[in-house]
């Protein structure tokens, strides 16, 4: 676990991390794409971080990776490259950096690592999980095996090393239907996000779909009941949910897509009322590129990637830790899975 004030007192120690609203000024090109969701005292205080790491990632040839969950002035301040899984998965065989650091939760890194062993690939707090990721073990993905014999394993990318080395393909929620349609069997078994399997059973009714037992902590809190009660207080809002969220969720919804999709649905279709059943800073990263949208409705955060902060990444790059391994045997048939994954998405153009 990472000590916190150690952390704190060390970097002070070597950094000007001061509030600082002469620097902020001279940073309003960065500012201009959050000023509607940070505040300018917020933004003086950010200042110092973004500056400090913009500076130590060039002299240590790293590329920031960031999901678009993280934090406005982790997605406009320090990243190079932003989006949904899939697409972070795929930019990490392309970046030319030997240093990577993911701005996600450990799975990412971890898949930014199996795709990448011979890189460094950082992350700023190792603790950073994923209620999904925890839920499965390679031994339970052997006992669904032995419960239908025969059919082909889809694993969401929300998994260990060790449970995608175990899995046929890997899918993401950009992906995860036509993955399944493209399996050469009449059954077909996806772990491990029962309501992202059940999503996919409705489009793609063909396949007899078996699912493991588990759910994500942020989308699962949100019922038909809440959107439903949201229509009535505010009439004439768009709302968009992932696909991580229950059947019922996303059949009273408008439309349901990976992160990077729900962006490029609000930024095409521009509704004047918005409600994304997501992160909450998803609608905080589009706010200011999109004026005319008006993101209204609750929003739940994940707890896992807001364990991520300026602070954490500013020492990742000073220390080059947290340095994610993973073993060599299990990376080496993870990696069939997810780059089966990409190879069937670039195959079928998505
Ligand atoms: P995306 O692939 O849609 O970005 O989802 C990742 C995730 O963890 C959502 O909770
Ligand atoms: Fe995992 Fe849910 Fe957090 Fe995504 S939002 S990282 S699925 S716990």
């Amino acid at each position: 676990m990472l000590d916190t004030i150690q952390m704190r007192h060390d970097l002070g120690e070597i950094y000007d991390l001061a509030p600082n609203v002469k620097l902020a000024n001279a940073m309003s090109a960065e500012y201009a794409r959050m000023s509607r969701v940070v505040n300018p005292v917020d933004w003086a205080i950010h200042a110092p971080y973004v500056a400090a790491i913009n500076k130590l990632k060039k002299e240590r040839g790293a590329v920031i990776l960031a999901h678009n969950y993280m934090t406005p002035a982790i997605y406009h301040g320090v990243a190079d490259v932003v989006g949904d899984s899939l697409q972070l998965a795929i930019k990490a065989t392309e970046v030319q950096e030997d240093v990577i650091v993911q701005c996600g939760v450990h799975f990412m890194a971890e898949t930014s690592k199996i795709l990448n062993p011979e890189k460094t690939v950082l992350i700023p707090d190792m603790d950073a999980g994923c209620s999904l990721a925890e839920s499965i073990t390679a031994p339970d993905i052997a006992k669904m095996r032995a419960q239908y014999p025969g059919a082909p394993v889809v694993t969401y990318v929300n998994t260990t090393a060790e449970v995608k080395a175990a899995s046929d393909i890997c899918c993401t929620s950009s992906n995860a239907a036509q993955i399944v349609a493209a399996q050469d069997s009449d059954t077909v078994i996806m772990t491990p996000d029962k309501y992202l399997a059940q999503n996919v059973a409705a489009m793609v009714p063909e396949k007899k779909i078996v699912w493991y037992d588990g759910a994500c902590i942020v989308h699962e809190q949100y019922t038909a009941k809440d959107l439903d009660d949201f229509r009535d207080w505010n009439p004439g809002t768009r709302i968009i949910a992932h696909p991580e969220c229950p059947p019922d969720v996303v059949a009273a919804s408008d439309f349901s897509g990976s992160t990077s999709g729900i962006i490029d649905y609000v930024t095409r279709e521009k509704p004047e009322k918005a409600m994304l059943v997501t992160e909450c800073s998803m609608a905080s990263n589009i706010s200011d590129a999109l004026p005319e949208v008006d993101f209204v409705g609750p929003c739940n955060m994940c707890p896992y990637m807001k364990m991520i902060t300026l602070e954490k990444i500013l020492w990742s790059l000073h220390t080059m830790s947290a340095e994610v391994h993973v073993d060599t045997a299990v990376a080496q048939k993870a990696r069939v899975a997810v780059q089966r994954m990409i190879d069937t998405s670039r195959a079928l153009g998505l």
